[in-house]
């Protein structure tokens, strides 16, 4: 399959490029941007994309990428911090320079492979302060900017170019024809990247697989599509087991019970971990420390169960390309911004080798997959719902009253989402519950309750969000039902901070 490499500089951007570039299907993967040159070679990429990134190029400090990345002969297209990487690298100056943020005018000064087919001038989006000043020998300027003499330029015979603006957001008019012209035509990349080869390779690869394999089951679309997979390519070899953990959503475990048991004809166990896990939580406040007590203890439960039913080489589960990313295991610079239970709380002391056959896919991707293996529509379109569970939707410790909260509180806000048709144009949905509690009025008595906060966002990936405009008769709806079936609840507020900077989750 070919490939591009998309090096990882700490641009918000960064997984964008990859995204958009299999979106017309070749196959892109974002790593550290100080990949030793060796692995690199190893992936044998048919082109490079340097992202973007907060850095300064003239600075101390700055991430630099392997030297000898530009000997490769490999096709590279530097975007904004990477475009300026490249200036610097070949003698050019880069300096400090007025602001360029939002939409600007890119005029097309020279025919080129990396413009060709936008015309005269195209919206392109900017957002820099540092831009290049002089450029290095050997490259010319294909593209300008009011403020940014050299937006776009190439060496046409080292096949190296150079972006300040970003292709990859949709603010930018051609930015998709733009890195069509530079994986398709300059780098030569074969479309072969499609979600039915995906299938195929991923299941060819585990066919090799020679001994059982253990399958954490979460009741999600992940897991499942991950056990599918797996099924598919070892047969009865695949062992699932979905552990109770008391923070599921309300009878959540009752439902995937009879799901699993219904359609897919799976070796599936239940094991009730309720106590298990609420004893271990009690007094915990810290959300990390919560986190990594519920990773623990299910991989304590997984570890256990491979010891009565094993043998087990492999322990599989449903991670997603964003868990591995934001739980900073790629090493690269995005900061680990919360440790996914199934990715950071794996203990050295676990003997399984562990199997993620989605670790490369983004979410929507997953669903794709999904429907090609026939998983029925409701699971499909569930709402994604976090490992540790409602554990991370419990603020402070997590106690039998909050939880019950929570349970009951979420189902009225998916239920009148779902009423109202706007379960499924929504990314999440769901209520949290703290310490906090405010004083009401029921009748003529005075009532002093929890103060529960709702939460709907959008979102494509989960790498970003924004809060849902849903209509206010529908805020009201929820909010009244809330105060009025949900035990102990006297406020209900409506969560309205996007992701960054918040995140989807409260802890
Ligand atoms: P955040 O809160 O980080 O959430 O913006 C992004 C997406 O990931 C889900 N999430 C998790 N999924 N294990 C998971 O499998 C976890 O530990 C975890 N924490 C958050 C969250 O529901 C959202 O869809």
């Amino acid at each position: 399959m070919d490939k591009i490499i998309v090096l990882d500089f700490g641009s918000q951007y960064s997984h964008l490029i990859c995204r958009r570039i299999r979106e017309f299907s070749v196959y892109a993967e974002l790593v550290p941007y100080n990949i030793p040159l060796d692995e690199l070679r190893k992936m044998n990429p048919k082109g490079i994309v340097f992202s973007g990134g907060p850095s300064s190029v003239y600075s101390k400090d700055s991430p630099q990428p392997a030297s000898g990345i530009f000997d490769t002969g490999l096709p590279v297209l530097g975007i904004c911090y990477g475009h300026q990487l490249i200036v610097n690298n070949f003698g050019g100056k880069v300096k400090q320079a007025n602001k360029e943020y939002g939409s600007s005018l890119l005029s097309i000064d020279n025919d080129s492979d990396l413009l060709s087919g936008i015309g005269k001038s195209t919206r392109a989006w900017m957002s820099h302060g540092d831009a290049a000043e002089t450029l290095p020998k050997g490259f010319e300027v294909i593209g300008h900017t009011e403020n940014s003499f050299a937006a776009a330029i190439a060496n046409r015979q080292k096949l190296i170019y150079g972006i300040q603006f970003h292709p990859e957001v949709v603010h930018t008019e051609k930015g998709i024809q733009v890195l069509e012209n530079f994986v398709l035509n300059i780098c030569k990349a074969k479309q072969d990247w499609t979600l039915e080869n995906f299938i195929d390779r991923t299941v060819s690869e585990i066919s090799k697989i020679d001994s059982n394999v253990l399958c954490g089951i979460s009741g999600g679309i992940d897991s499942t599509v991950a056990a599918l997979l797996i099924q598919k390519a070892i047969g009865n070899r695949l062992k699932c087991v979905f552990v109770d953990n008391g923070l599921l959503r309300l009878n959540e475990e009752k439902e995937v019970e009879e799901m699993f048991k219904n359609n897919f004809g799976m070796n599936f166990t239940i094991i009730d971990a309720k106590q298990r896990f609420l004893g271990r939580l009690k007094g915990v406040t810290d959300p990390e420390q919560k986190r990594m007590i519920i990773g623990e203890e299910f991989v304590k439960i997984f570890t256990e169960f491979a010891e009565k039913n094993g043998p087990f080489k492999w322990l599989a589960q449903g991670t997603l390309y964003p868990d591995v990313i934001e739980s900073g295991v790629s090493k690269g610079p995005a900061a680990v911004i919360k440790t996914h239970h199934n990715v950071g709380g794996l203990p050295s002391w676990l003997n399984l080798q562990v199997l993620e056959p989605l670790r490369y896919l983004y979410k929507d991707e997953v669903r794709k997959v999904g429907k090609i293996l026939a998983v029925p529509t409701d699971l499909l379109n569930r709402h994604p719902f976090p490992g540790p569970g409602l554990a991370v939707r419990v603020i402070g410790e997590v106690t039998p009253q909050k939880l019950q909260i929570c349970k009951h509180a979420s189902r009225i806000v998916e239920d009148e989402l779902v009423a109202s048709g706007w379960y499924d144009k929504v990314w999440q949905a769901y209520a949290a519950v703290g310490d906090d509690r405010a004083v009401g009025v029921v009748g003529d008595e005075r009532k002093y309750g929890n103060v529960v906060m709702v939460r709907v966002v959008d979102s494509i990936d989960a790498m970003t969000a924004d809060w849902t405009r849903l209509p206010s008769d529908i805020l009201e709806r929820i909010s009244n039902r809330i105060t009025n079936e949900v035990e102990d609840v006297a406020w209900v507020s409506y969560v309205i901070s996007s992701k960054p900077p918040a995140t989807i989750e409260p802890q």
